[in-house]
């Protein structure tokens, strides 16, 4: 496939809802010239409960979408697509495609660390896909994924401060912490939204928020394609499938959004 060479063209990046937006923020940090696309797929979030086939229409979708506004690289800012069908669309489309799971996994088992936990969605940790990447990568390390039904639910509500979240959310770490963990990875983009309730329980440098790494890979693998923009052309846009004012609302904690998204629906 031959990448559009455009610099200044777009890049596109698709979540279920808000939880992407710890990726375009760690990018908007290290990349602030480049032009940025947002879709949130609020209408079929949660995609943790969604099976293979589901999630590979959604997201083909969306890359199509992006592939017609001339994207010169799509971030799959989700580790559930990510982990569950990115084999199966990569090459496909016409701009580089980055997947959270496949460029963070080998930094991860380069951690001097050898017991790992991952928070994930049930999609994601079913899938296997962590797991086996980072004990390939390094069969050393011990790796526990858990999923965690409740919290993408949690976030994209607001219900942060509900005495119920708080004690889902403690339970969730007490399970997980009988593993012993070293470092936990935050492996669904939604997580690191409730590291401030994590902090009560449990120092907040046990967490791994990956969306760093991921940033970093995308920012050097640009540079090395000589794909990085050097001006800013356009104001970033935000799309979402459903409940623009729910996801400004959201939003809000990692990301403030000076309008709502437009909705946009395949
Ligand atoms: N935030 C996404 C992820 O990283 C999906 C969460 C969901 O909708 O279940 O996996």
């Amino acid at each position: 496939m031959n990448f559009l060479k455009n610099n200044n063209a777009p890049i596109g990046l698709f979540d279920s809802g808000v939880g992407g937006l710890t990726v375009l923020k760690c990018l908007k940090e290290i990349l602030p010239e480049e032009n940025y696309v947002y879709y949130g797929d609020t209408v079929h979030m949660p995609y943790g409960d969604k099976s293979k086939s589901q999630l590979l229409e959604y997201s083909e979708n969306i890359l199509k979408y992006f592939e017609t506004r001339g994207c010169k690289a799509v971030v799959m800012a989700c580790n559930t697509t990510s982990s569950n069908i990115f084999d199966e669309v990569k090459g496909k489309y016409n701009f580089k495609l980055y997947s959270i799971v496949h460029c963070v996994s080998e930094i991860l088992s380069a951690l001097p660390i050898t017991k790992l936990g991952i928070f994930a969605t049930r999609a994601t940790v079913e899938s296997g896909a962590y797991q086996n990447l980072i004990t390939k990568f390094n069969p050393e390390m011990k790796v526990f994924a858990q999923y965690c039904p409740k919290w993408v639910h949690i976030v994209e509500n607001n219900l942060l401060n509900e005495e119920t979240s708080v004690a889902t959310i403690k339970s969730d770490l007490e399970r997980m912490m009988l593993n012993q963990p070293e470092k936990i990875l935050l492996g669904c983009t939604h997580y690191p939204f409730l590291l401030n309730i994590f902090s009560k329980y449990t120092a907040s440098d046990n967490f791994i928020d990956p969306a760093i790494y991921f940033a970093q890979y995308i920012k050097n693998d640009l540079a090395s394609k000589n794909l990085l923009s050097n001006e800013k052309t356009q104001t970033d846009e935000f799309f979402v499938s459903s409940n623009p004012q729910n996801f400004k609302s959201a939003a809000k904690l990692f990301y403030e959004l000076k309008q709502e998204p437009k909705v946009l629906v395949f």
